[in-house]
């Protein structure tokens, strides 16, 4: 069967890695959670207190920091230099510092081109903000994830309380939206819907759902790439 690349891209929160998850998992692809890179950058950078205002310390960082993904017991498995980071990267001390670091042109390039090394093979469902606008512009679907701000604060808030983490509904939904602004106001690969993109609202899908509107899509691009 030929195989795809799908590119799923949205705010904060809005349940755009639980979609590719299941899309990765219905079509046998691999699931590659971008996020989780930018996040495993600046959990290192807190770690090692980098300043990252000062251009030759990023870059420093940057060269001693390699990102991987593992299955560990059937969850994709987020590792920074060999050491599994899964839990630390989800905390509020790096949701509160990520977007300043993902807005470094430097950063950026070395995670985008371990993406698109990651995604040469297609066969790849990869979830972010410019997935489909930068790393793979030819996606065959792009998938752009939109829900109801306080509906994407209640689904975050409730993920974080049931990892065991110790989390206030007010200070996430202040943090959705601080990194919604930074992210779509950056210089630098802005979260925005690619041209060619389907809108898909989930504010009142469930899982299946959207899924199952997802799935019809993609099934649409195999077959049509099958034809040609
Ligand atoms: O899961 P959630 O929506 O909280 O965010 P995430 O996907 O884990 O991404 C964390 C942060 O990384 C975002 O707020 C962006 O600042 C950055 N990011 C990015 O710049 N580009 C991507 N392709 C993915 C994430």
């Amino acid at each position: 069967m030929e195989r795809i690349t799908i590119a799923i891209d949205g705010y904060s929160s809005c349940g755009k890695s639980t979609l590719a998850k299941a899309l990765a998992k219905a079509l046998d692809y691999v699931y590659v959670d971008s996020g989780a890179m930018y996040r495993a950058v600046t959990l290192y950078f807190l770690n090692h207190q980098v300043d990252i205002r000062d251009e030759e310390a990023v870059k420093l960082a940057l060269k001693n920091i390699s990102i991987s993904f593992k299955n560990i017991k059937g969850k994709n498995t987020t590792f920074l230099n060999q050491q599994n980071v899964e839990h630390e990267i989800r905390t509020m001390q790096v949701s509160n510092f990520v977007s300043p670091v993902a807005a470094i042109p430097i950063v950026r390039r070395k995670v985008v081109r371990q993406q698109r090394e990651m995604g040469k093979e297609k066969g790849i469902v990869m979830d972010g903000r410019d997935i489909g606008t930068v790393v793979f512009k030819d996606a065959e679907l792009k998938i752009f994830l939109v829900a109801d701000p306080d509906i994407r604060a209640e689904r975050r808030y409730r993920e974080l309380l049931a990892k065991g983490l110790d989390v206030e509904r007010k200070a996430i939904k202040a943090n959705l939206l601080e990194r919604d602004h930074i992210d779509s106001t950056r210089a630098d690969s802005p979260l925005r819907q690619a041209e060619d993109a389907i809108v898909i609202d989930n504010s009142f899908l469930n899982e299946q759902e959207q899924l199952s509107k997802a799935l019809i899509l993609a099934q649409e691009r195999i077959n049509s790439k099958a034809r040609l």
